[in-house]
């Protein structure tokens, strides 16, 4: 083992050490080094054309990223279910939750085949970094369908499959746009809208058909 390797990871120990397994979860999710600028959410968030008193499920929604952003686009009247199957995180967001102005977001416990979203159907399921998790996606996104409520969409923003440094990084955490596509379609969605302005993610959206 070279001095370098030795110490990135006693550093690694370190910071394990001192901040618990999850908040270096919620830093990875959340990005060490400005994320902002190649994950646009704003751009992200207006292009999902939400209006205020909409309902949206956060799918795997891990240190709250997206959620807060999708709470303010659907203002007070709106509900926003953050939706994980790690209970650390969600107790990170519930405390982000009660100590501020988040009324309208809700932590959700899911299981790994089902996002149990309570209430009567969302407007629209949003997943970013997350549908790589998942197994057999086509039969986990057909049963998601009883959680939508009529003309409901599901926003897909995931990992393409990268070149050098961050395929390192980022490993088997990417989907191949096209194969999201087949795989929503056999789950019974037609895609409504496939985004290119994030250069490191495909951005495509979904609505149930037939
Ligand atoms: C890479 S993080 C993405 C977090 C956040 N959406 C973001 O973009 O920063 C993936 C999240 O999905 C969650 N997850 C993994 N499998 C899941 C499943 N089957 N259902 C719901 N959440 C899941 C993980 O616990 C984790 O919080």
């Amino acid at each position: 083992m070279t001095a370098s390797t030795l110490r990135v990871l006693v550093a690694l120990t370190l910071v394990i050490a001192l901040g618990g397994c999850t908040w270096l979860k919620r830093k990875a999710y959340d990005g060490f080094w400005g994320r902002e600028s190649w994950q646009q959410p704003a751009r992200v968030i207006e292009a999902l054309g939400l209006s205020p008193g909409d309902r949206v499920a956060d799918l795997g929604a891990g240190g709250g990223y997206f959620t807060f952003l999708l709470a303010e686009a659907v203002g007070p009247q709106g509900r926003v279910y953050a939706v994980d199957v790690d209970t650390g995180l969600l107790s990170y967001l519930d405390e982000r939750i009660v100590g501020g102005e988040y009324e309208n977001v809700q932590t959700v416990l899911a299981d790994f085949d089902d996002p149990r979203i309570p209430g009567e159907g969302v407007d629209l399921i949003f997943t970013s970094n997350t549908y790589h998790h998942i197994e057999d996606r086509t039969a986990y996104f057909e049963r998601a369908r009883r959680y939508l409520g009529p003309g409901g969409r599901v926003a897909i923003v995931e990992f393409k499959k990268q070149d050098g440094l961050m395929s390192w990084l980022i490993g088997g955490h990417s989907t191949d746009p096209a194969e999201i596509d087949r795989e929503m379609r056999a789950a019974g969605y037609d895609r409504v809208a496939s985004h290119d302005f994030l250069e490191r993610q495909s951005f495509q959206v979904f609505r149930a058909g037939r």
